[in-house]
C-alpha cells in the first residue's frame, strides 16, 4: 500500500464516528473544527492534555492521533455509557499517547486532578465553560492552550467564557470562524 493511500486504524475509527453522525447527529467536533483542533496540537506537543465532554472518543482520537506515547489525554464524560463506547473506540484506533477516560462531572473531577496541563479542549455543557476553566486554571502551565468549541453558534450561553478569556489578561485569546461555527483559542499568558 502507498504512503498516500495508507490509512491508520484512528483515521478508520474517526471515519466510521464521521458516517455514524451522519445517519444519526452525534455533536463531535467534526472534519473541519477538528482538523483546526489537530492542527494547534500538532504546534502545541501537549504532555498532558485535559479534555471535558469525552463523547464516545472522537475528539480525544483526533488529538490522540497527532501525538506520541510521551503524552497522556486525559478526557471527562459524565454518561457512563458514552465513556464505556469512548473507552472502546480508543482502543480500536490504537494510538500512542494514553487515554485515562473518566466517567463523572467535570465540575467534580476536575478538582481531583493532579496533572499540569498543556492544552485543554472544552466541549461539555456550554454555560459551564467557564467553571471548567476556572477549576482547570490552576493546573494550566504558562503558554498552555485552552480550546473552546462551539463559540460561534452557542456565543450567547457561554458569553461569561468569551468575556474572561478576552478581558481578565490571563489570557491571549482569539475567535476562529469555522463554517458557520467557531472556536475560541486562548494561550495562558
Ligand atoms: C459536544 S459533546 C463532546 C463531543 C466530543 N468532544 C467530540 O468532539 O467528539 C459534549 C459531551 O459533554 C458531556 N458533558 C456535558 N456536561 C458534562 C459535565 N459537566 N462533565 C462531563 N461531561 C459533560 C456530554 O455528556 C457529552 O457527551
Amino acid at each position: 500500500m502507498s504512503a498516500q493511500t495508507s490509512v491508520s486504524s484512528a483515521d478508520e475509527v474517526l471515519r466510521l464516528i464521521e458516517k455514524a453522525s451522519e445517519k444519526n447527529f452525534l455533536p463531535i467536533i467534526g472534519p473541519y473544527k477538528g482538523k483546526l483542533l489537530a492542527e494547534e496540537v500538532r504546534k502545541a506537543k501537549p504532555r498532558h492534555v485535559l479534555e471535558v465532554g469525552t463523547l464516545i472518543g472522537y475528539s480525544a482520537i483526533l488529538m490522540g492521533n497527532e501525538l506520541s506515547d510521551k503524552s497522556e489525554i486525559v478526557t471527562v464524560e459524565i454518561h457512563r455509557d458514552e465513556a464505556e463506547l469512548a473507552g472502546k473506540n480508543v482502543v480500536r484506533a490504537n494510538i500512542p499517547p494514553q487515554i485515562k477516560i473518566i466517567t463523572g462531572d467535570a465540575l467534580v473531577v476536575i478538582p481531583t486532578l493532579r496533572e499540569q496541563f498543556d492544552f485543554v479542549f472544552i466541549d461539555a455543557e456550554k454555560s459551564e465553560y467557564l467553571q471548567y476553566l476556572k477549576l482547570a486554571e490552576g493546573k494550566l502551565r504558562k503558554g498552555a492552550v485552552v480550546f473552546a468549541d462551539n463559540a460561534g453558534v452557542f456565543a450567547d450561553q457561554m458569553g461569561d467564557y468569551l468575556d474572561y478569556v478576552r478581558n481578565s489578561g490571563k489570557y491571549r485569546s482569539r475567535y476562529v470562524q469555522v463554517g458557520g461555527d467557531g472556536v475560541e483559542i486562548s494561550v495562558k499568558l
